[in-house]
């Protein structure tokens, strides 16, 4: 943690773009909040149920006379019983209990808030990827004006998606990498992820569509830097989609018009 902090220090002081690895993936922010709470809840409940218990066993009824009873007056049964130090006890907890409750609450909102803003785009150089969801499938659109079905993108960099519907609501989501976002027709959401490992991960619409919902899954490939940029250099002026809205149809992709759903056009 405290190299990463250097590292992101000097990159920023000499004015080089943050490499993606040195960011904070979406995905380290979710599991640590995880962890966190975990962490946090097991350690309350712990503590919670211990002092329970060790009352119920400590103030059990064992069948004897009441030691103190000519110390303390003992509620009846109905009464509410007259706490004893006055209120120490309940002071103490309730200050605790919010101590712990607001600093959890005002730490999750910075690393949330985190997620929403993305890095310093000034500070990132951030491959900028429009998403376009129709039914039933996704369009990538590169830079370069290149379209595919399937994201290719480079590991350790960030990666800003744009995404919209050309038709009705669908949510972009590649549930590994923590990204998750609505595809509205008619506006524009963001989102942004960094991956630090290669392989393929799955995208999935996540808001009912239509017939195909469940059939709207793509592949996101994360690709060694160069092998990536091998690729896209040879992409250029080319389509590889699918969609209905290009010329190369692709009658494979489309749901059989009886079955289609929704509203005809
Ligand atoms: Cu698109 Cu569900």
């Amino acid at each position: 943690m405290k190299e990463m902090v250097g590292v992101v220090i000097t990159r920023v002081a000499i004015g080089f773009p943050l490499h993606g690895g040195d960011v904070r993936a979406p995905s380290a922010v979710f599991d640590q909040i995880f962890e966190v709470f975990l962490l946090l809840g097991t350690a309350v409940g712990v503590v919670v149920v211990a002092y329970t218990m060790y009352h119920a066993l400590k103030y059990r009824d064992d069948g004897g006379t009441d030691p103190y009873a000519d110390k303390v007056e003992r509620p009846e049964m109905g009464e509410m019983p007259t706490g004893g130090a006055g209120g120490r006890k309940v002071f103490y907890s309730f200050s605790i209990s919010a101590i712990i409750v607001v600093s959890l609450i005002a730490w999750t909102y910075s690393q949330l808030l985190y997620i929403e803003q993305g890095p310093d785009p000034a500070q990132t150089d951030a491959l900028e990827i429009d998403v376009e969801g129709y039914r039933f499938g996704w369009d990538f659109v590169y830079p370069n004006g290149h379209t595919t079905n399937t994201l290719y993108v480079p590991q350790d960099r960030v990666v800003r998606l744009q995404v919209t519907s050309t038709d009705v609501f669908h949510n972009f989501g590649i549930p590994e990498l923590r990204v998750k976002t609505d595809a509205v027709p008619g506006q524009y959401t963001s989102a942004w992820f960094t991956a630090n490992e290669t392989g393929t991960y799955a995208a999935k619409c996540y808001e009912l569509c239509g017939s195909g919902h469940s059939l709207m899954t793509t592949d996101v490939v994360v690709m060694p830097q160069d092998e990536y940029e091998e690729w896209y250099a040879e992409t250029e002026g080319t389509n590889e989609t699918k969609s209905g809205g290009n010329e190369t149809g692709g009658a494979d992709h489309q749901i059989a018009p009886a079955t289609a759903g929704g509203v005809p056009a």
